[in-house]
């Protein structure tokens, strides 16, 4: 194979994310909470399959993210990695797991690492949580970050309305980019921000930058699977592109069993034994 070919079968680490940035090859990124959608979206080629805390919306029908256990997110990561080939795993370090001090937050990286088998942890803000992260780091543990919009921070925010419209939230987001490369993040996840910011930061930096609402001047994309798949119908954020319907065919499905069933139309001889 020349050196100039992409080996789509190689398993993704977070030197080829850094080297697919620096050949301008964009890296895709997908949430994945359980073992039989994990496979589905591992072999479909994607790079990144985050084990995101947004489970505790889409999976447990929490309202924010602030609810999901450290045992919880350990349950869906060993889900996911029994099923991935292929994919960088990623989990995320949920509310409560990392903000007390640093060495909680090693101790916490440390289970999700050992139990699950995962690869890498994502860790929401910057130069507050920069202790925890360098003590993760220092265990040899890969770390990727998450600034912007950062749920965990809802009850701080109040909503979940566009981050860092103004100069000041701007220069931070600027400020804790710089910082977690130079302290030795892999890539950052950059939410809900304008455009330009974040192409701004992603030219800056020479970790990859994965936006979610943050425009296509990043160095790839993350969107929560539920969301782009069309299975959870009452999000709909401009930044969401919809790839499918599954609920509309989930509903249509669900509704001609009712009716096989009723008409005694299911099971038929050749579906017995
Ligand atoms: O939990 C999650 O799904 C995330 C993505 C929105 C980036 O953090």
């Amino acid at each position: 194979m020349s050196t100039n070919t992409v080996d789509n079968s190689r398993k993704v680490t977070t030197h080829r994310l850094t080297e697919m940035k620096h050949r301008g090859e964009k890296i895709s990124m997908l949430t994945a909470y359980d073992f039989s959608s994990a496979r589905i979206i591992d072999e479909a080629g994607m790079d990144v399959i985050l084990v995101g805390d947004s489970a505790s919306n889409v999976m447990a029908g929490n309202v924010t993210t602030l609810p999901i256990t450290l045992d919880q997110m350990i349950y869906h990561a060993k889900s996911v990695m029994k099923a991935v080939k292929r994919a960088l795993v990623v989990v995320d370090l949920p509310f409560g797991s990392y903000q007390g001090n640093s060495k909680e937050a090693l101790a916490s990286a440390i289970r999700i690492m050992k139990e699950s088998h995962a690869e890498a942890v994502k860790m929401e803000g910057g130069a507050e949580i920069r202790e925890s992260v360098e003590r993760i780091l220092s265990a040899g543990i890969p770390v990727m970050g998450h600034l912007g919009l950062t749920p965990q921070s809802i009850n701080k925010f109040g909503t979940y309305n566009v981050r860092a419209k103004e100069e000041a939230e701007a220069k931070k987001l600027i400020d804790d980019a710089r910082l977690l490369e130079e302290i030795g993040c892999f890539a950052i996840v950059i939410e809900k921000v304008p455009a330009k910011l974040a192409a701004k930061v992603a030219e800056e930096l020479t970790i990859p930058i994965i936006g979610i609402g943050a425009g296509g001047g990043v160095d790839g994309q993350v969107l929560v699977m539920h969301d782009m798949l069309g299975i959870n119908k009452g999000f709909s954020p401009r930044f969401l592109r919809r790839y499918a319907n599954l609920a509309g065919v989930m509903t249509d499905a669900v509704q001609n069993y009712i009716r096989d069933v009723k008409s005694g139309g299911f099971p038929t001889a050749e579906e017995s034994y």
